[in-house]
């Protein structure tokens, strides 16, 4: 499901950051870089989380699966050390996907975890694990349900087509969508959010979220259920086609998995440059998003080498980078050049080459004020720059700041992020007239 956000225009003026909750949601803008984690019986054949729909596989042969659910190399301490590695301040776990098999007991099911040779509560040993270290812990929930009998599969979109001994009955379905999600709000302690997903016919009921909200007053809940909830979702590349916004006026979590073809576990899944991630999660977090990087355990519960070894790279950047994101607001309309976004704290500002350099230098035009710093936050080397007239700025006749003899050949493969101290804020005038004393070159 693609999502479309409101956007404001490239020429919008100054940062104006999403609303903030103003109660104790508010962790989620200090964490802004989260692990999603999609797991469950599909992690078994190994092609993708919507096996038994794309593959057009009987329910009851999918869902014998889960007689060979027993993920004994599972170790939630392992997942949480990977994701804390990343720089990751928040999990994401699938406790139900649409195949509607649930990793929690449930009473009102018996298609769960505990009820396989496993014999466990996947919830449980995660929720006690993240509480051990203080970790949030959000819960991926799925509306559409390709097992549960009262879910009205119609063959819509992520539905099956009816099946035989259905008894579709929205109104009973939601009663257990409720049950099962006061379990999950009730049973494992502090919960920090709830991630609805597929909510294929569109019904709309604010009494579930409102349920979540009495039970669990610290979770934040995505904009895929029954109502508008808290933030928008985008996923994977929506930047395609679409007029990019300087920063999200709505707040925003956007997803993304490690490989592109699934979710889920894929054996011979294609994974994404580190180049590919690193832009997206740059050019989300620069704009006032959080950001949900995805892995997909193997069957037995060991995230696979590959998307470990791509969490600790983009971890290794975003350790180096992480002060561009955190406290900032998005400050990129203090520039005209397109091809870089900026964030700022106070009198700091941060250079984001989001897009790919196709020069040495980066033009910061119309601002004119000398930095008293220039660093690049990637390897802590000082980076050069210059006040003066560029050949290519004779119309203007000025001079503007420019960041010069950047190592974008060496460091091809990333996003760079500078680091700008200035003596005062920037604000809109400043950087619109700048002050002729700082013209020297430093
Ligand atoms: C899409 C996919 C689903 C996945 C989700 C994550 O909705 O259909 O399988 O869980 O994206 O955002």
């Amino acid at each position: 499901m693609s999502v479309v956000q409101s956007v404001t225009g490239a020429a919008a003026g100054g940062p104006c950051p999403a609303p903030r909750f103003g109660d104790g949601r508010d962790w989620w803008f200090r964490r802004r870089f989260g692990l999603f984690v999609h797991w469950g019986l599909y992690a078994i054949p190994g092609w993708h989380e919507q096996h038994q729909w794309r593959r057009r596989v009987p329910r009851e042969q999918y869902a014998a699966l889960a007689r060979a659910w027993n993920p004994v190399r599972f170790e939630p301490d392992a997942w949480l050390d990977l994701a804390e590695e990343a720089g990751m301040g928040y999990i994401c776990l699938t406790t139900k996907h649409h195949d509607g098999f649930c990793l929690f007991e449930s009473r009102h099911t018996d298609y769960h975890s505990v009820n396989t040779p496993y014999g466990r509560d996947v919830v449980r040993l995660l929720a006690e694990a993240c509480h051990r270290r203080d970790f949030p812990l959000c819960l991926y929930y799925s509306i559409a349900d390709w097992h549960h009998p009262n879910y009205p599969n119609q063959g819509r979109h992520h539905e099956l087509p009816p099946q035989p001994g259905d008894a579709p009955d929205l109104a009973k379905y939601i009663a257990y969508l409720k049950a099962q999600v006061r379990e999950l709000c009730t049973q494992y302690g502090v919960i920090h959010g709830v991630w609805w997903d597929m909510n294929v016919d569109r019904h709309v009921d604010p009494s579930v979220n409102a349920m979540i909200r009495e039970l669990q007053p610290l979770a934040v809940i995505n904009n895929r259920g029954y109502d508008e909830g808290d933030f928008g979702t985008p996923e994977r590349d929506y930047e395609k086609g679409q007029d990019v916004p300087l920063r999200f006026e709505r707040r925003t979590e956007a997803c993304q998995s490690v490989g592109l073809e699934s979710w889920g576990y894929r054996e011979q899944e294609d994974y994404y440059t580190d180049r590919h991630l690193l832009r997206s999660i740059d050019g989300y977090l620069a704009r006032d998003a959080n950001y949900l990087l995805n892995v997909g355990p193997m069957a037995d519960g060991t995230i696979p080498a590959e998307a470990a070894a791509i969490l600790r790279r983009i971890g290794a950047w975003y350790q180096g980078v992480s002060e561009a994101f955190e406290g900032t607001v998005p400050a990129s309309h203090l520039t005209a050049n397109r091809s870089v976004l900026l964030t700022r704290r106070g009198s700091t500002l941060y250079v984001h080459l989001t897009k790919d350099p196709v020069a040495q230098a980066v033009k910061l035009k119309p601002i004119r004020t000398a930095p008293r710093r220039a660093v690049l936050l990637n390897t802590g080397a000082p980076v050069e720059w210059t006040v003066d007239m560029a050949p290519s700025d004779h119309t203007e006749q000025g001079a503007f700041l420019r960041l010069v003899r950047l190592p974008v050949n060496e460091l091809a493969n990333t996003v760079l992020v500078v680091k700008l101290e200035f003596d005062q804020p920037l604000d809109d005038t400043a950087a619109a007239h700048g002050d002729e004393t700082d013209l020297r070159k430093r």
